[in-house]
C-alpha cells in the first residue's frame, strides 16, 4: 500500500480525469492524494494525482499542475516535521469493464445530460465530450463539472467507488438537475406570457363561477356548505376543531390544488360519523323477549342472556346508577354453519330498538383493515369501524363481528390487537382510527362477535368474550324451525300464500333425514325453497290448482334423489370398521374408521388426511392392542410379518385430535377378533396406552350428530358423564349412553359376541 503526500483541497472536489493547477509545493514526490476538505473534515476518499509541471508564480508561491488518475482510500496518516500529512493509500480505480450490466443506466444518463444541456444551450462541445466518455465509472464522474451540484453532492459522488451504484446517484442527480432547469424554465416562460394568461384566467374562472351557480354550489359555497355540515354533526369539541382548522386550510388552498380534495374527502368522513345520534333503546326485557321469540325457535340460552342484559341495564337507568364501562358484555356466539347466529343478532338489535351492522372478519389480516391507513398514504381511508358506524347511523348500533375465528395476522400487523382495543370496555371509549385521527366513543355499541370455532380466535380475545354455544339443533328442533320459520318464509318468498300450501311434520322430517346433514338449517331452507318453487310453478301454470298438500312423494319429486343415507348398518356388517363421533367445522358428525391388515413390514399405515394427533392415536391404539393380544383373544403371532392401515373417510376433509382413540382401537380389535362392530353403536373418547378413557370436547354436538345418523348407543367417556345434561330431552331419552372409564368396558359393548369371519 502506497503512502502518499496529501494535499487537502478546501471546498473543492477533484474527480479522475480533471487536470488541475494548485499553488502548493508537492516537493519531490510524484504522485499525491487530493482530498477534499471542509472545516477540520476530510473525505473519506481522494483521487491519486499525478505531479505534473511545477511552476512558479509570482510573489514566490509554488503551483503544480496535476492529473487525477483514480480513487483511493485515504487508511492511516502521519505528519512530518514540515507539518505535512502523509497517508497509506488503497488504490481503486475503476473496473474495466464494470462487474456488473450498466448499458440501461448509462443510456438513461446519456439522456438525462443531453436534455440538460439543451436547455441550458450548450454550444455542442460539452455534449460531444460527454459523448467521447465510454467507461460508465467515468461517465457517472462527468457529474464532477456540473456547476449547480453543491460541495456536498459531489463528495458524495467521489465517496461512491462502486461503479453501478455511482452511475445510478449521477443520474439522481442530474435528474434534479434537469427537473430545477425545466421549472425555472417554465417561470420564466410564464412570467413573459404573463399578461394573456391572466387574461386567460379570468375567463376560465368566469365560466367556472357560471358552471357552479349552474349547479347550485356557487363559489364560497364550498366551504360555507361544509361550515353548515360541521356544525349540524354535533361533534365533540376535540373533533369539530380538528374539523375546523382542516377547513380553514382548505379555504387557504382553493379549490384548484390536488390536496384540497383530499381534504374534502377527509371531511366528509368527519362529517360521516353519527357524533351525536343515537337510537332511542328500548331497555324492555318482556318486549324484547317477544321479539326475539317472534325471530327464532328455541336458542334459550342467548335470549336468556340477553333479556337479562337488558334488565341489568333498566334497573340500572331506573336507579340512576351510572353506566359502568367495565361491565360491557361482548357477547360470543360459537357454532356450526347455519345454526342462527348471524340471524339472532339481527333480531337482538330489532329487540333493543337498535341499528344493526355487520362486519366481516373473515379473512382480515391487516390491522389498517380495523382502524384506517393514516391520511400521509394515498388513497387512505377510514377503517371498518369507522365504515360501520356510518352504515349504522348512529353511535349505538348492535355491531356484529362476524367470523372472528377467520382473522388472521401477518406482515402488516395483527388486527386482533386492534380488535381487543374495541372490544376492550375500558379502552374503547377512545378509540383512535388512524384516517380520522380523532377520538371516537364506542362504549355505546354492542358488539356481538360470531365463530364456528373457538380454538382459532386469538387467545387474548377469547378471554374477553362471554361466549354461548350454538351446538346444532336436533332433527325435532328443526321440524319445529321449518314448520315455524322456514317454511312461512320460503311460502312467501316464492310468492304463496299461507294457505295454499300444506306440508305435515312427517315430510319435514323426511327432508331433514334424506337432504340434509347438517348441525344448522341453512340447507334445510334451501331444499324447502326448492320444494317450494316448483310448487309455485304448477300453480303459476295451472298444473296444479291450490291448495296443494306437499306430501312424502311431492316433494321427493320436486328434491331428486336421496342425498342422504343412514350408513352404519352397512359399513360396520365387516369386522374391521367402528363409527367414531367427531367434530368438524361444520359441527358433529359420525366418521366410519376402517381398519385392514396384509403381509409388509410397513407397521402402520394411515390415510385420510389425519392430523398429527390422531396420528398418535392410531398408534397407541395399535400399541395397546398388541401388547393386550391375549386378553382380547387374539393370537400374537397374528402380528408377524403383517402391516396395518387405518383409513378415516371423507379423505377430502382435515381432521385431528384425541376423541377417535377409542373408535380406533376397536377397529383394530374388530378386524383382529373377527367380530364385528355393532351397528348402532357410536364412539367417543381418549384412549391411552394402559388402555385408560380419557375425557373429549364437544360432546353434544357428536350426540347430535350420532342421533341423527340414526345411532341408538354412544359409548363416552365416565368423565363426560355429566356433558349429558347439556343434549336436548327428547335426544336423550331416544338413545343410550355408556360412560366408560376403560378400553376393555368399550370392546365389551361395542363388539358383536361372535366372529362371522376367520382372523384377519
Ligand atoms: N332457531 C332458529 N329459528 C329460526 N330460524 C333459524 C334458527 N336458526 C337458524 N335459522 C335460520 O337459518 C338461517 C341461517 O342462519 P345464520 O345465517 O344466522 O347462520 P350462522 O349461524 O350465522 O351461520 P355461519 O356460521 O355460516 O355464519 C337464517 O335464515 C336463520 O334465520
Ligand atoms: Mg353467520
Amino acid at each position: 500500500m502506497p503512502r502518499l503526500l496529501l494535499i487537502p483541497l478546501e471546498d473543492a472536489v477533484v474527480f479522475p480525469g480533471m487536470e488541475v493547477t494548485l499553488p502548493v509545493d508537492p516537493g519531490d514526490e510524484t504522485q499525491v492524494l487530493l482530498v477534499p476538505r471542509h472545516e477540520s473534515d476530510y473525505a473519506t476518499v481522494g483521487v491519486v494525482a499525478e505531479v505534473g509541471e511545477r511552476m512558479r508564480l509570482p510573489g514566490r508561491i509554488h503551483a503544480v499542475q496535476l492529473s487525477a488518475l483514480h480513487r483511493g482510500i485515504a487508511g492511516a496518516a502521519q505528519s512530518d516535521p514540515q507539518g505535512r500529512l502523509w497517508v497509506d493509500v488503497e488504490e481503486r480505480p475503476d473496473e474495466i469493464p464494470p462487474p456488473s450490466k450498466t448499458r440501461e443506466l448509462e443510456s438513461e444518463y446519456r439522456a438525462t445530460v443531453e436534455e440538460i444541456l439543451e436547455l441550458r444551450g450548450d454550444d455542442g462541445r460539452v455534449s460531444a465530450f460527454v459523448r467521447s466518455i465510454t467507461e460508465p465509472g467515468a461517465l457517472a464522474d462527468t457529474s464532477g463539472y456540473a456547476p449547480d451540484l453543491n460541495y456536498e453532492q459531489k463528495v458524495e459522488l467521489l465517496q461512491t467507488v462502486d461503479v453501478v451504484e455511482r452511475l445510478t446517484l449521477a443520474l439522481e442527480l442530474q435528474r434534479g438537475r434537469l427537473a430545477e432547469l425545466q421549472i425555472r424554465k417554465r417561470i420564466r416562460e410564464d412570467v413573459e406570457s404573463g399578461a394573456q394568461k391572466q387574461q386567460r384566467e379570468y375567463l376560465l374562472r368566469r365560466q367556472m363561477d357560471s358552471i357552479r351557480k349552474e349547479l347550485g354550489e356557487d363559489d364560497a359555497s364550498v366551504a360555507e356548505e361544509y361550515r353548515t355540515k360541521i356544525a349540524e354533526a354535533e361533534m365533540p369539541d376535540a373533533v369539530r376543531e380538528q374539523a375546523e382548522r382542516e377547513l380553514s386550510r382548505l379555504e387557504r388552498m382553493g379549490d384548484q390544488s390536488g390536496e384540497s380534495s383530499m381534504i374534502r374527502t377527509y371531511l366528509d368522513w368527519l362529517i360521516a360519523v353519527p357524533w351525536s345520534k343515537r337510537s332511542e333503546e328500548r331497555l324492555d326485557p318482556v318486549h324484547a323477549r317477544e321479539v326475539l321469540d317472534a325471530d327464532h325457535a328455541g336458542l334459550e340460552d342467548v335470549k336468556e342472556r340477553i333479556t337479562e342484559y337488558l334488565a341489568v341495564r333498566k334497573l340500572r337507568a331506573e336507579r340512576g346508577v351510572p353506566d359502568d364501562r367495565r361491565s360491557g358484555v361482548i357477547l360470543t356466539l360459537i357454532g356450526p354453519p347455519g345454526t342462527g347466529k348471524t340471524s339472532i343478532g339481527e333480531s337482538i338489535a330489532r329487540a333493543t330498538g337498535r341499528e344493526f351492522v355487520r362486519m366481516s372478519l373473515g379473512g382480515v389480516r391487516d390491522e389498517a383493515e380495523i382502524r384506517g391507513h393514516r391520511r400521509t398514504y394515498i388513497g387512505a381511508l377510514p377503517g371498518r369501524l369507522v365504515r360501520a358506524l356510518r352504515d349504522a347511523g348512529t353511535m349505538n348500533p348492535v355491531i356484529m363481528l362476524d367470523e372472528v375465528d377467520k382473522v388472521g395476522a401477518d406482515w402488516r400487523g395483527d388486527p386482533s390487537s386492534a380488535l381487543l382495543e374495541v372490544l376492550d370496555p375500558a379502552q374503547n371509549h377512545s378509540f383512535r382510527d388512524h384516517y380520522l385521527d380523532v377520538e371516537l366513543d364506542l362504549s355505546h355499541v354492542l358488539f356481538i362477535a360470531t365463530a364456528n370455532v373457538a380454538e382459532t380466535i386469538p387467545g387474548p380475545l377469547l378471554d374477553r368474550m362471554e361466549v354461548i354455544r350454538f351446538d346444532g339443533y336436533t332433527s325435532e328442533e328443526k321440524v319445529a324451525i321449518a314448520r315455524g320459520y322456514l317454511w312461512p318464509r320460503q311460502v312467501e318468498r316464492n310468492g304463496l300464500r299461507p294457505e295454499e300450501v300444506e306440508v305435515s311434520d312427517d315430510v319435514l322430517r323426511m327432508v331433514i333425514t334424506e337432504y340434509t346433514r347438517e348441525a344448522g338449517v341453512r340447507q334445510l331452507e334451501r331444499e324447502l325453497g326448492t320444494v317450494l318453487r316448483k310448487t309455485a310453478t304448477e300453480i303459476a301454470s295451472e298444473a296444479a290448482a291450490p291448495p296443494v298438500v306437499v306430501d312424502l312423494d311431492r316433494a321427493r319429486s320436486a328434491l331428486g334423489r336421496q342425498k342422504f343415507f343412514q350408513e352404519s348398518a352397512v359399513r360396520t356388517a365387516v369386522p374391521g370398521v367402528s363409527t367414531a363421533l367427531a367434530v368438524t367445522g361444520t359441527g358433529g358428525d359420525v366418521l366410519f374408521i376402517e381398519a385392514t391388515s396384509m403381509p409388509g413390514a410397513q407397521e402402520l399405515l394411515l390415510t385420510g388426511q389425519l392430523g398429527d394427533v390422531m396420528k398418535e392415536s392410531a398408534r397407541i391404539a395399535l400399541s395397546y392392542v398388541r401388547s393386550h393380544a391375549p386378553e382380547l383373544g387374539v393370537d400374537p403371532s397374528v402380528f408377524e410379518g403383517k402391516e396395518f392401515h387405518l383409513h378415516v373417510p371423507a379423505g377430502a376433509i382435515p381432521k385431528d385430535g384425541p376423541s377417535a382413540g377409542i373408535a380406533m382401537t376397536t377397529a383394530i380389535a374388530s378386524l383382529l377378533t373377527g367380530r364385528p362392530v355393532k351397528h348402532t353403536v357410536g364412539m367417543t373418547g381418549e384412549v391411552t396406552l394402559q388402555g385408560r378413557v380419557l375425557p373429549i370436547g364437544g360432546l353434544k354436538q357428536k350426540v347430535l350428530a350420532a342421533h341423527a345418523a340414526g345411532l341408538t348407543d354412544v359409548i363416552l367417556p365416565e368423565r363426560n358423564r355429566g356433558d349429558l345434561d347439556e343434549v336436548p330431552d327428547d335426544v336423550r331419552e331416544a338413545m343410550s349412553f355408556h360412560p366408560v372409564m376403560s378400553i376393555d368396558e368399550v370392546l365389551k359393548l361395542a363388539l358383536e359376541p361372535k366372529p362371522v369371519q376367520a382372523v384377519a
